[in-house]
């Protein structure tokens, strides 16, 4: 069986944009692949040193998040990255053999300086980030890497350390491949990407009437100024989350709007009750993870015990290929 392995930056809790580029997918792969799912906390301090004290919080949050969506434990290892030290060493002798030129040019690396440049971020651990990245993923010999379009940059650096590595000391790495999954858009309240740092997300464990109130302060067409304004839904983030959610409803929705025979209240009413119902399961799954006594430390344990003795190999054959520890 192949391995698969992804992570998340503990950022809190799970919103819309998440589940459907993301969750939804992991869903997936836990039956088909041996699967690997870790908070990349390590990651987190790359551009948050300053201020450390959330990190635990955020991946604790993410973890039951995680759960609740129907991420189950018993089929992913679901670990901590700062857990498995092996990774620390790893990304060590990868540091050894990875030119600066290849991690100046990352262009992932050079739009996050100029996007974060209230930060300082001319450190060594930022410059760092894809190499620990690979570690990431080699030390459990990860085969498959489902990403968004935004991180194929960091698995091709991945690729070339692997090779390197294999140049270098023989044989041994395979090069892992990106998977990419088809996202719909997710337009959050105010008709851009859902996000956390533009505060326009719907979280997955928004109570109902914090859905419905983010769903009634949402952008609509702004071409439709009253009720007899024929709309435009395809330009409506409305219309945009009614495609999601109101799959029996959205062709007849497209044309109400288009006739001016549907008012923009009404629509968004409708839409917020298809999201407290989508949302429902997810909400009640929660609740009884929460009822779990000492829930998430028990799910990293469980995946730590899956992942240390494969990293310790590996660390282990990385020793013999280099010919560190003969004596
Ligand atoms: N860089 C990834 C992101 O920002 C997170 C991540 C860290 C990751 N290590 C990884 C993703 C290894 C896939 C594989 O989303
Ligand atoms: Fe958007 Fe619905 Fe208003 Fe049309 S009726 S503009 S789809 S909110």
């Amino acid at each position: 069986m192949k391995r698969v392995l992804t992570g998340y930056r503990p950022t809190g809790r799970l919103h819309l944009g998440h589940y459907h580029g993301n969750i939804e997918h992991m869903l997936k792969l836990q039956n088909e692949y041996e699967c690997f799912f870790f908070i990349a906390d390590w990651h987190a301090l790359t551009t948050d040193y300053e201020n450390p004290e959330n990190i635990a919080e955020y991946t604790r949050e993410m973890i039951i998040d995680w759960l609740a969506a129907g991420i189950d434990p018993d089929k992913a290892a679901i670990y901590r990255q700062s857990d498995v030290r092996e990774v620390s060493e790893l990304a060590l002798y990868f540091g050894m053999i990875s030119p600066l030129g290849w991690l100046e040019r990352n262009p992932t690396y050079k739009e996050q300086l100029r996007e974060l440049k209230e930060r300082h971020l001319q450190t060594y651990g930022f410059l760092g980030y894809p190499v620990l990245q690979a570690a990431d993923i080699l030390i459990v010999k990860g085969e498959i890497v489902p990403v968004g379009e935004d991180q194929l940059p960091h698995l091709e650096l991945t690729r070339e350390i692997a090779r390197r590595f294999n140049f270098l000391y023989g044989e041994y790495f395979k090069e892992p491949q990106a998977l990419l999954s088809e996202t719909p858009r997710v337009p959050g309240i105010d008709g851009r990407k859902m996000s956390k740092s533009y505060g326009n997300a719907i979280f997955l464990s928004d109570a109902p009437d914090v859905i419905r109130n983010k769903v009634s302060a949402m952008f609509t067409d702004p071409r439709r100024i009253y009720l007899k304004d024929p709309g435009h839904p395809e330009e409506c983030p409305v219309f945009a989350l009614h495609k999601l959610y109101s799959a029996k409803r959205f062709n007849e929705i497209e044309k109400l709007c288009k006739n001016a025979e549907i008012g923009c209240t009404d629509c968004k009413k409708e839409l917020g009750e298809r999201l407290v119902e989508f949302l429902q399961p997810f909400q009640k799954k929660r609740e009884e993870v929460l009822s779990r006594e000492n829930v998430v430390s028990k799910v990293l344990k469980s995946g730590l015990e899956k992942v240390i003795p494969i990293a310790r190999e590996v660390i282990s054959d990385v020793h013999d290929l280099m010919g560190l520890k003969k004596i």
